[in-house]
């Protein structure tokens, strides 16, 4: 069986060289434990060379991409200098950048971007609140068509989809997403990937949680809800809490 994919989103933390430092020497110390699983870490980019150098374990992740090519492009990241750092993974439309205005149209010119370097896009999605008429599935339906729109079936097989309901990222345990309903919301989104691309490549698509995922509920997540793994925020700054997550999940 494939290894659970667990990436750490860090955000904008942790404040400083020295804490991040701190961070990484601290996680090193269960490497083994790391290894188990399939993980990523997206830092903020200055941090890349210290978690490159210092955290083996895991694989590099980014938390955004230009869609530019190289060239002048004062102020941009491009996709070319992420791969030569190492970056693997790219989070393509989170909630915090959609929220800032980025539209489903650029994130579809992102993924493109991202599989242009061989950097396999992580896709955002997930409805701003749940109804008990179950409108947030005809959200969360448009939304994976606008960003994947153009998307051919052979460069669909690459990518994988983070779904994160943006009313249960950044909360706690007790407010996350609940099982049950997990299970149902990665049954539809694989249904509206085999409409777009058949049921071969939707079963290639591995589909991630995130929002307010702690070691608390990480074992329920993980059970029977169809999940290839987790994208993590702010439990994957607190080492603790994380070496837990990364402990129950490499036990699924
Ligand atoms: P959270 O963040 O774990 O703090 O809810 C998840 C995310 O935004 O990716």
């Amino acid at each position: 069986m494939a290894k659970q994919i667990l990436v750490a989103n860090w955000k904008n933390y942790p404040d400083s060289i020295e804490e991040a430092n701190g961070l990484v020497a601290r996680l090193a110390r269960k490497k083994r434990l790391y290894k188990k699983l399939n993980i990523f870490i997206a830092p903020p980019l200055p941090y890349l060379s210290l978690v490159a150098g210092k955290a083996g374990f895991a694989k590099l992740a980014a938390q955004d991409i230009s869609i530019l090519d190289k060239g002048t492009r004062t102020g941009e990241v491009t996709p070319e200098i992420l791969k030569s750092f190492g970056v693997r993974l790219a989070i393509l439309g989170h909630s915090e950048r959609r929220a800032q205005g980025e539209s489903s149209e650029l994130v579809s010119r992102k993924i493109s971007a991202a599989l242009r370097s061989g950097i396999t896009p992580l896709v955002c999605v997930g409805e701003k609140e749940r109804d008990a008429d179950g409108e947030h599935f005809e959200f969360l339906r448009s939304e994976i068509k606008a960003s994947l729109a153009g998307l051919s079936r052979q460069s669909a097989t690459k990518l994988a989809i983070a779904y994160e309901p943006v009313w249960a990222i950044g909360k706690a345990a007790k407010d996350a997403l609940l099982p049950g309903d997990l299970a149902q919301s990665v049954i539809f989104i694989k249904k509206v990937l085999t409409d777009l691309y058949g049921r071969n490549v939707a079963e290639k698509v591995p589909i991630l949680y995130g929002g307010s995922v702690e070691s608390a509920n990480i074992g329920v997540l993980a059970q029977g809800t169809g999940v290839a793994g987790f994208l993590v925020g702010h439990a994957s700054l607190k080492p603790k809490q994380f070496e837990e997550i990364a402990l129950s999940l490499s036990q699924k």
